[in-house]
């Protein structure tokens, strides 16, 4: 933590102007409140294909009229160079969150995914290597892994892409290192592992897990467990993924033109998951009373994943503050109160 809270100190006094895609998605709009909160002057970037205007209108009533100010929004699409050079003029930091996310929407359509992820990767690239940013931090993958069956995932040690999705965040990393050796322009990858926390999207067929189940034990939906439950996953609480992109987004040289785990280093099976959300739910005065209903396991999904945080923890001086149940803790309330 030492590392991360000299870096806030220093933030809070020395403004720089960031930019971050994907500001009214789930990660996006988290990165939006901590920077606002640290005074930064902050540029955003969406087109709303799965972020939200509440997600801003949100972080808007947690952040004083003054910080709010410093927020300048772009409503435009990473598939145009144009939105995104106009995004990047003047910019110090680059957080490229914009993509479509989840494994299934790209099996169903994975044209679109593609020219999102992998087009419009490119085209910011481009962009933020011509405005001379000071660093280009941007949302890697755990699916990288792909089959590889090793377990803590270490950077080096990947496997074949399982899907579309997969195939798009490998892409994003060759893309990455070629422009290192190529423009000498230096990036970070930050390989989130299944990320969760306040403004994550419940709604829709394609939200994650926890959202997904939180807001049916709310609501006293069914809830349907892909496979027998033993899948396993390294939950990381969005505060983790925060102090990640300020770390990598500020790291020096030697750190640059590298990938990192972005995850707590633990592993939690869906089963464990459901228990752990309806204690949450209790401790916010709810029951959910119903079991899980165990169907086929899904396509393009990885057995089990835990990271080995390491690299990131010497390299950036990355220490994840909060542990599945704690995220759970902060993030239930939040899905009570607006679900
Ligand atoms: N949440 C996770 O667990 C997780 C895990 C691994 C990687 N990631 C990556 O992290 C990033 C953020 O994910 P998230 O969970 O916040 O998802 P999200 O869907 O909430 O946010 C993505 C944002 O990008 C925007 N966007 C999509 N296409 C765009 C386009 N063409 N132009 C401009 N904006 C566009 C969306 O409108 C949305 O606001 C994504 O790159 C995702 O692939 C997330």
């Amino acid at each position: 933590m030492e590392k991360y809270a000299k870096l806030r100190t220093y933030l809070l006094k020395n403004q720089a102007t960031w930019l971050v895609t994907g500001v009214a998605g789930f990660i996006g709009s988290n990165l939006l409140e901590h920077l606002l909160k640290l005074n930064q002057r902050v540029v955003g970037l969406d087109n709303f294909a799965t972020g939200h205007q509440h997600n801003l209108d949100e972080v808007q009533s947690l952040v004083s009229e003054q910080q709010w100010k410093n927020f300048n929004f772009i409503e435009g699409d990473i598939r145009a160079l144009t939105d995104c050079q106009r995004a990047c003029m003047g910019v110090d930091y680059v957080l490229h969150q914009a993509a479509l996310g989840s494994v299934p929407r790209s099996i169903n359509d994975p044209i679109t995914t593609n020219f999102t992820n992998i087009g419009g990767f490119l085209n910011m690239l481009v962009a933020a290597r011509d405005a001379k940013v000071k660093s280009f931090t941007y949302a890697a993958s755990s699916s990288t892994y792909g089959d590889h069956p090793a377990l803590p995932k270490v950077e080096a040690h990947i496997g074949k892409p399982l899907s579309p999705y997969a195939v798009t965040k490998y892409v994003n990393e060759l893309y990455a290192d070629v422009f290192a050796r190529t423009y000498d322009f230096k990036t970070i990858g930050l390989r989130y592992f299944n990320v969760f926390g306040q403004r994550q999207d419940p709604n829709g067929a394609y939200a994650a897990v926890i959202p997904k189940w939180a807001a049916a034990m709310i609501q006293g939906d069914e809830i349907f467990i892909n496979g027998d439950g033993e899948t396993s996953r390294d939950f990381c609480f969005i505060e983790n993924a925060v102090q990640a992109n300020l770390l990598a987004a500020t790291a020096g040289d030697d750190e640059k033109n590298e990938v990192y785990n972005v995850a707590v280093g633990d592993r939690t099976t869906l089963n464990d998951l459901f228990h752990a959300l309806q204690v949450a739910l209790a401790k916010s005065g709810k029951t959910y009373g119903k079991e899980p209903i165990y169907r086929e396991f899904r396509t393009g999904d990885v057995r089990h994943s835990q990271a080995d945080i390491s690299k990131a923890a010497a390299k950036l001086g990355y220490t994840p503050e909060y542990r599945i149940l704690e995220g759970i803790g902060k993030a239930m309330p939040w899905y009570v109160e607006h679900v």
